[in-house]
């Protein structure tokens, strides 16, 4: 049984952190959302895409260090999981530089939905859960 830690002391992250990094992932998401549906403008949506890239980035180190002080079991496919969304990521960071890729707008939010938001319903909420069950603090 993982023993309580004391997050902020220890590793300097908490799971309150954790929590407001997919609220403001969120955030980015539902801006990205709204250009997309409407005229897909290319400095627009290139703009919300570098901070996604740059926030997610961020969380996913964030994430990793909070499952390596749980010893969380399932760290290395969690981890494989979140190194595949980079590399999408950053192929469609990449796609940015063509002009003309009317696929852009659609291609990010099916990123989004079925990459990001499926790993946030499905491989963190098992981490969460099983964080729960481990006696790990969580508030
Ligand atoms: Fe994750
Ligand atoms: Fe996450």
């Amino acid at each position: 049984m993982t023993m309580p830690i004391n997050w902020m002391t220890d590793i300097g992250i908490s799971f309150d952190d954790l929590n407001n990094d997919h609220k403001y992932l969120f955030g980015i998401f539902d801006r990205i959302k709204k250009v997309s549906k409407q005229d897909c403008d290319p400095l627009i949506v290139g703009t919300a895409l570098a901070e996604l890239n740059e926030y997610t980035t961020d969380h996913f180190r964030r994430e990793a260090a909070m499952m390596k002080a749980c010893s969380y079991p399932d760290i290395e496919i969690h981890m494989q999981d979140h190194a595949k969304l980079e590399r999408q990521l950053n192929h469609l960071l990449s796609e940015m530089s063509f002009e003309g890729n009317d696929n852009l707008c659609t291609n990010l939010l099916n990123f989004i939905e079925k990459g990001l938001v499926d790993h946030k319903l499905i491989m963190d909420k098992a981490f969460y859960t099983w964080a729960g069950e481990n006696e790990t603090i969580i508030k």
